[in-house]
């Protein structure tokens, strides 16, 4: 008699016992055993022991090429010798000063020397807070209380901006969060300039916010007309413009999708590659708007018409001796260029594999961002006209089949987020790695295949 063959999960599972163990003791310690909601997944995740270039391995001693690169952060790969050596170098000098440095002086100029329209810049910790710190400024600055937002954009989890980031976008994606809270958080469709200027004929709006490229790094794919006609559009009604860069910040171009793009925002949330891999992150843009948080010796004026911002790990040299080193190598937009073609190279490479074995499906994006989406070509999908409908390509190709993808490449030595099936390549990459993610993804398509996931 054959015995039959274990599933995906059970071959996932059965392989990680070191794993399965941690992730055991992890449960009873922590919510869900994780400390991020898209880095818990079933069976259990995999617990990592060290990283370096474009690879990390698992406590089962398992090899991945990491898709996830430091979830889009470290775009110089794991463990780049300038970084280490700058982050073991100023941990010799002190983690913490209580003032400033000539680190963080140099961390401004970079960015302001790299980001478009980076006229002043306020170091915070993470995305989050910079997002919510944005809206802020941008309330003081124009008196107004209303911001709008677009469906399947994603700007951290505090409450303002929780709302409309999942299909089906009228439910929030948290908990805990009063609707009076809400109630001054406008939605959007994605890439429909009618709808917003609607908004911005019935409300006294403040600012809008999206993730230039696309709603969740990229999953709904922003139209760059549309980026443009919101430019005209918030510049004639003096609406402050806000892109968050988080993810596209020094990646899509030297001067992040701004660059990439040629539109350039009021206001520009960044984090993740701005700091090196370690905590931090950064409000910039238009002098006039930041000037919002500026002292000026007017009592009165800095009481009660000043933006309050404070954060004990703002800018501290730790933090800024990483961001530097990592943005002195990325200032020139030569790794990124050379890490777009790798992208480009990736997607064709996987798209081919989906044509070669018979499925339905694409894998989109752009620069060094990739999405995969089976069932669905892209066509179907409307990205090739711009037609596409939003929550059908946010819900994706849903969870069982997204949950046996991720389990497959991770088995063949992939690593992708598993939220909306998506990767961030790194500059530690090679076209042979390339060639070796190609090659798991095919072979995690034939797997889904012959365990009938697939049509
Ligand atoms: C576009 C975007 N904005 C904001 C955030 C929030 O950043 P953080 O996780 O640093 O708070 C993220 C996180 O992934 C993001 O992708």
């Amino acid at each position: 008699m054959t015995t039959p063959r274990p599933t995906i999960e059970q071959q996932y599972a059965d392989a990680r016992p070191k794993s399965k163990a941690l992730y055991e003791r992890a449960r009873a310690a922590m919510p869900s055993g994780a400390a991020h909601d898209g880095r818990y997944f079933a069976p259990f995740p995999f617990y990592v022991e060290r990283a370096e270039g474009a690879r990390k391995w698992d406590v089962d001693g398992h090899e991945y090429l990491d898709c996830w690169s430091g979830h889009g952060a470290l775009m110089l790969g794991h463990k780049h010798p300038a970084v280490v050596k700058a982050i073991t170098d100023q941990a010799q000098k002190g983690l913490h000063y209580s003032a400033g440095s000539e680190l963080e002086v140099r961390w401004a100029e970079l960015v302001r020397s790299i980001v478009p329209g980076a006229e002043r810049v306020r170091f915070t910790l993470t995305g989050t807070e910079t997002t919510s710190l944005a809206v802020r400024v941008a309330r003081a600055f124009t008196g107004r209380d209303y911001i709008i937002k677009f469906e399947s954009h994603f700007h951290g989890v505090h409450d303002a901006f929780v709302a409309a980031v999942k299909d089906p976008f009228e439910i929030p994606a948290s908990a805990g969060v009063p609707a009076s809270t809400l109630s001054t958080t406008l939605v959007a469709p994605c890439n429909d300039i009618d709808h917003v200027r609607e908004l911005l004929e019935d409300h006294q709006v403040a600012a809008i916010i999206l993730e230039p490229a696309g709603g969740r790094s990229m999953t709904v794919p922003t139209n760059p007309k549309f980026l443009k006609e919101l430019r005209e559009e918030t510049r004639r009604r003096g609406v402050v413009l806000i892109f968050d860069e988080v993810v596209t910040g020094f990646r899509m171009a030297a001067g992040g999708a701004q660059e990439y793009f040629g539109v350039t925002a009021d206001l520009t949330c960044l984090a993740k590659a701005v700091a090196g891999g370690l905590p931090g992150a950064a409000l910039t843009g238009r002098a006039d708007i930041m000037d919002m948080i500026a002292f000026t010796g007017d009592a009165k004026r800095d009481r009660t018409r000043r933006v309050a911002d404070q954060g004990t790990y703002s800018g501290t040299p730790l933090v800024a001796a990483a961001a530097v080193a990592q943005l002195e190598i990325l200032k020139t937009g030569e790794v990124q260029r050379e890490l777009n073609r790798k992208g480009d190279r990736l997607r064709a490479g996987m798209n081919q594999t989906l044509k070669t074995r018979g499925v339905r499906g694409c894998v989109y994006g752009a620069s060094s961002m990739f999405r995969v989406f089976l069932g669905a070509d892209a066509a179907e999908l409307g990205l090739e006209d711009w037609t596409m409908d939003a929550a059908r390509l946010d819900r994706g190709m849903g969870g069982k089949l997204a949950g046996a993808l991720h389990l497959a490449l991770l088995v063949n030595g992939v690593d992708i987020s598993r939220g909306n099936s998506n990767g961030w390549m790194n500059g530690a990459m090679t076209d042979k790695d390339i060639d070796q993610i190609v090659d798991a993804f095919d072979r995690s398509i034939v797997r889904l295949q012959e365990d009938r996931l697939l049509a």
